[in-house]
């Protein structure tokens, strides 16, 4: 990637300066998908720049189909491009294979759906340790029983999905991302089946981990203001980013930076 030309993209990222201090943990650039449906080609995508820097929030909003949840799927290698470059943990996606792509989702992308994607059978230590186990790991349950403590879990190891509440289940899943050494946390409406009381714990837990634990946070929310926590809010529309900028929370001068180049 040329740094030294991409001023005004170093700029909407939020960083300071056109020499950037480190390189973003995502980096989009045109990034274009299209589907083809009985319909003939669907542009789902349209021309994507976008930098997310490694330990900040992004919130991700926007209207109903304006591409959100495709835009975090590219951004975990489970949707492939049609154009346009994607660079995530400092590997280009776009030139990855399925399996290179499944190794790289293992060791640095951490995904939280709306749903949980738990398995049934296994309580919710076997459900963070089976994975580590996979991916090789030496001490998988005892890595699995730390990272269930780290969410406040280590009362529930040996229950099973089906005993846990939504919000208990969201935390296995968050556990299960963080004990796999995922830095980025990729997190598609994760309150939405929860009750608020619940959804906002999990909407703590994961800005917790962003502060605490250097972890970056994609936060895709239909909710204004906990887009608002994060440090930099894009609002989709029609597959572009309609809008970026930081939130109302952050300092004026990237405020600035940041409405300067959306003019451009
Ligand atoms: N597999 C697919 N085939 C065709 N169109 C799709 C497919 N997946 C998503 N879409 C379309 O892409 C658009 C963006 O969807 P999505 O990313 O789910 O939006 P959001 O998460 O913002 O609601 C929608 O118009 C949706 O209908
Ligand atoms: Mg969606």
């Amino acid at each position: 990637m040329s740094e030294g030309t991409e001023n005004q993209r170093d700029s909407v990222s939020g960083r300071s300066g056109a020499e950037s201090a480190g390189s973003p943990i995502i980096a989009l650039r045109d990034v274009h998908l299209t589907l083809t449906s009985n319909a003939g080609p669907v542009d789902i995508l349209k021309g994507i720049d976008l930098d997310v820097d490694a330990g900040s929030a992004l919130g991700l909003i926007g209207p109903s189909g304006s591409g959100k949840s495709t835009l975090l799927m590219v951004m975990a290698g489970l949707e492939t491009v049609s154009g346009g470059a994607v660079t995530v943990a400092g590997h280009d996606l776009t030139k990855m294979d399925e399996d290179d792509l499944a190794r790289f989702r293992s060791g640095n992308v951490g995904i939280v759906f709306q749903s949980f994607h738990l398995i049934p059978t296994m309580t919710a230590l076997e459900n963070v340790a089976v994975p580590l186990e996979f991916m090789g790991d030496a001490n998988p349950f005892a890595k699995a029983r730390e990272h269930l403590d780290r969410v406040g879990l280590s009362h529930r190891l040996e229950h099973y999905p089906g005993q846990l509440s939504g919000g208990e289940q969201q935390r296995v899943a968050i556990a299960r991302a963080l004990s796999a050494g995922a830095k980025l946390i990729l997190a598609d409406e994760p309150t939405g089946n929860l009750d608020q009381a619940t959804g906002a714990q999990i909407i703590d837990l994961l800005f917790d981990l962003q502060r605490d634990a250097n972890v970056t946070l994609v936060l895709v929310t239909h909710e204004p203001a906990l887009a608002e926590r994060c440090n930099v809010v894009a609002a989709m529309k029609d597959g572009r980013i309609d809008d970026l900028r930081a939130s109302a929370g952050m300092a004026p001068e990237l405020s600035d930076i940041l409405s300067d180049a959306k003019r451009h």
